[in-house]
């Protein structure tokens, strides 16, 4: 990036330049073939050029690229019929919207009207989005970047898997708990079914709600549809993103019915979210998980990753499927860059001392032992 490309100065570049990607592969302009282990920041579920998702995309333009949420459309009934039913049908609606932030953004707003109450828990080292009420509960964000003379309510942290605090802090003043199950920016660091578990019980004593933020663990890739099946811990919300459409830009609100019996005409809304380019992108990522057995794939690659990839630099592993975390003994930085000159992409998080991988869920064994190979020759 240079000032010459007139792209807002904000976000560091990889030393490459794509050119065109096909399957786990991307392809540079100077035609090197790099595995892409992140994809690109978890969202390219199905990796590139799948048949069936460009064939949906391409099929939905041609008959007709957009319509409001106001005006019928069988794309948008079967995106949300198939994305509730893949969930497990404990939620019976959905909100589609266009990014994390935004469904979040919208989870919190159910909560305050649910509950008339002020404050928010959330856990320290979470990432929720840029938008005000999402970084008003993004760990860090106030130091960083948040820039907004104030928080739009009350928030609270509690340090992570901390049983005490959940007893300490959520209260008759919290409208709601938000918690990533498996923290991604936070270094893939997975939360456990006890502290899940103990934060359902307490929002449920003192009436506040649990909202599962799985913009990066959703959508397959813990190896269950979502976390909250992988943990066995039901949530009120769960909000998802990035997966979700493979890269045509969506997110939604999942709701349990009594959330959606609080809803009324124009409580939410939205211009572009639930259009139909992106439900049926939708539609097409919960077909290819199900048909091609995507989720059965991630929990065998990501044990064959455990079970091998402890070499080199890796002292350890920690996260959910295909949100995993490298735990290396020297900086993270060091490694993604040294992997990034042997051809793999990867990435790394909040933690200093973790390597973050989100691969594509169609990555093979033979994939990660071209991993294990470059690890142990740094
Ligand atoms: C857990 C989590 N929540 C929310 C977001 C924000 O999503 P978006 O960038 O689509 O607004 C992210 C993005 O990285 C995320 O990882």
């Amino acid at each position: 990036m240079t000032p010459a490309d007139h792209l807002a100065p904000v976000f560091a570049q990889y030393p490459i330049e794509v050119t065109d990607a096909q399957g786990v592969w991307l392809h540079t302009k100077d035609n090197r073939r790099v595995l892409d282990l992140y994809g690109g920041h978890a969202v390219a579920a199905l990796g590139y050029k799948h048949e069936a998702w460009t064939q949906a995309v391409t099929a939905q333009a041609n008959a007709c690229n957009f319509q409001s949420n106001a005006v019928p459309m069988a794309v948008r009934v079967r995106a949300a019929t198939k994305l509730i039913r893949f969930s497990g049908s404990h939620f019976d609606s959905v909100f589609f919207v266009n990014s994390g932030a935004e469904a979040n953004e919208n989870a919190l707003r159910m909560a305050f009207k649910m509950t008339r109450r002020t404050g928010i828990v959330a856990i320290e080292g979470a990432f929720h989005g840029r938008t005000a009420a999402a970084g008003a509960i993004t760990w860090g964000a106030e130091k960083k970047w948040y820039e907004f003379p104030r928080a739009p309510f009350d928030v609270s942290y509690i340090p992570r898997r901390d049983l005490k605090a959940i007893v300490h802090q959520v209260c008759a003043e919290t409208a709601a708990v938000i918690v990533e199950p498996v923290q991604g920016v936070g270094g893939a660091f997975d939360m456990g079914t006890e502290f899940l578990s103990a934060l359902r019980a307490r929002c449920t004593a003192v009436g506040a709600l649990l909202i599962f933020d799985e913009v990066q663990i959703g959508m397959g890739r813990s190896g269950h549809p979502f976390a909250a099946n992988l943990y066995g811990v039901l949530p009120d919300m769960i909000t998802t993103a990035k997966a979700l459409g493979n890269g045509f830009p969506c997110g939604a609100l999942l709701m349990s019915p009594e959330v959606t019996a609080s809803l009324k005409l124009e409580g939410l809304g939205t211009t572009f979210g639930g259009g139909p380019m992106a439900c049926a992108a939708i539609e097409a990522v919960i077909d290819a998980i199900e048909n091609e057995d995507l989720m059965t794939n991630v929990r065998r690659v990501a044990q064959y990753i455990r079970d091998t990839c402890t070499v080199g630099p890796v002292i350890g592993h920690q996260g959910a499927g295909f949100l995993h975390g490298l735990k290396t003994s020297q900086p993270a930085k060091e490694i993604q860059a040294l992997l990034l000159e042997r051809n793999i992409l990867t990435g790394t998080s909040g933690d200093p001392n973790v390597v973050r991988l989100l691969p594509p869920y169609i990555l093979k064994e033979k994939h990660v032992d071209l991993l294990r190979e470059a690890l142990q020759s740094i």
